[in-house]
């Protein structure tokens, strides 16, 4: 098996990753991928963990179209993705460039099969909640919840007639632990993975699933942009290097691979009883806290 993201390989770890890359869309063009045919929509798709799932779903035999805020590097990714790939411009915060992106979709390629609402925005805020700029608080949730409530309320709009889909979100562990991110970021992702429990709850009539995926922190231009802020003295390396060494599983860390691996998975029929579930790919980071008490031989 190849394990992508080994520390300290540099080069061998992005040559492996690039053949991997190749072998997939090699599989998916011979055998016929995981979504052949499937139509998808994913927001925030011109950079990040976006584009790297819009690249794995064009891989699988989907058709992708990347709706993003950022019209050159949109229309950028979309040229490097090829045919299989359309940009449209889209404010995940006006209802309207949603609702035009799905019927964009529909009218493109005559359904809809997946629905992605990956746009979100980081938030750099006092850390307590005494001092919260309450229109700092409306902005972000207009982006990272409103936006995408809009988008599964417009999937689901054309998924419903057809009586399937596969609805994704990005939440992340900060919305699963308290205390990984200041109050609002925090607080919009743990909606999406409420939000998410409620549109199942309604949707599963309709055969439409509904799912979340939370992240582990990966060094995208979200992080590193908020990582400039805070260690503006050391270059872009050394901060991958401290989000990497904050994960705890050994000997590999959080890439926006592993994100779009969850996401295939999702919104493949190989996920078909899936529905209502927050997927969290954080190396087990959630799940455990260690007491870290004193070996014997050293407590006296
Ligand atoms: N990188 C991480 O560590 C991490 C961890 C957990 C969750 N997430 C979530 O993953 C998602 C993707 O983030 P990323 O890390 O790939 O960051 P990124 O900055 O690389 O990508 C985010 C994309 O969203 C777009 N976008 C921003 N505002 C938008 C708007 N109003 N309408 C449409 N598009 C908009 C941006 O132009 C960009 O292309 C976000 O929801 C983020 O909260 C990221």
């Amino acid at each position: 098996m190849i394990r992508m993201g080994l520390r300290n390989s540099g080069n061998i770890s992005y040559s492996r990753a690039l053949f991997a890359e190749s072998f997939n869309r090699l599989l998916s063009t011979q055998a016929g991928g995981k979504l052949q045919d499937k139509v998808a929509l994913i927001t925030g798709a011109a950079s990040g963990i976006g584009k790297t799932t819009a690249t794995k779903f064009i891989n699988n035999g989907a058709k992708v179209i990347i709706a993003d805020i950022h019209q050159q590097l949109g229309e950028e990714t979309a040229k490097e993705l090829g045919s299989n790939a359309t940009f449209i411009t889209c404010d995940v915060t006006q209802e309207s460039d949603i609702s035009n992106a799905v019927d964009f979709a529909v009218s493109k390629y005559k359904q809809l099969d997946i629905m992605y609402n990956n746009a979100g925005v980081p938030c750099r805020s006092p850390q307590s909640i005494v001092d919260l700029d309450m229109a700092l608080f409306d902005k972000i949730m207009d982006i990272n919840v409103r936006g995408a409530v809009a988008g599964m309320k417009h999937a689901a709009r054309v998924m419903i007639p057809r009586g399937s889909g596969s609805i994704l979100c990005t939440a992340s562990v900060t919305g699963v632990m308290g205390g990984l991110a200041q109050h609002t970021y925090s607080i919009s992702k743990s909606a999406i993975i409420g939000i998410v429990k409620s549109l199942a709850s309604e949707l599963c009539r309709h055969g439409i699933r509904v799912n979340c995926i939370s992240p582990f922190a990966i060094p995208t231009p979200f992080v590193l942009g908020e990582m400039s802020q805070i260690y503006p003295h050391v270059n872009s390396q050394r901060h991958a290097d401290i989000i990497h060494n904050a994960g705890v599983l050994k000997g590999v860390y959080c890439e926006p691979n592993d994100i779009a691996e969850a996401a295939l998975f999702l919104a493949s029929d190989n996920a078909k009883y899936v529905s209502g579930h927050n997927l969290v790919v954080d190396g087990g980071f959630t799940s455990f806290k260690n007491l870290d008490f004193p070996a014997p031989d050293q407590v006296q």
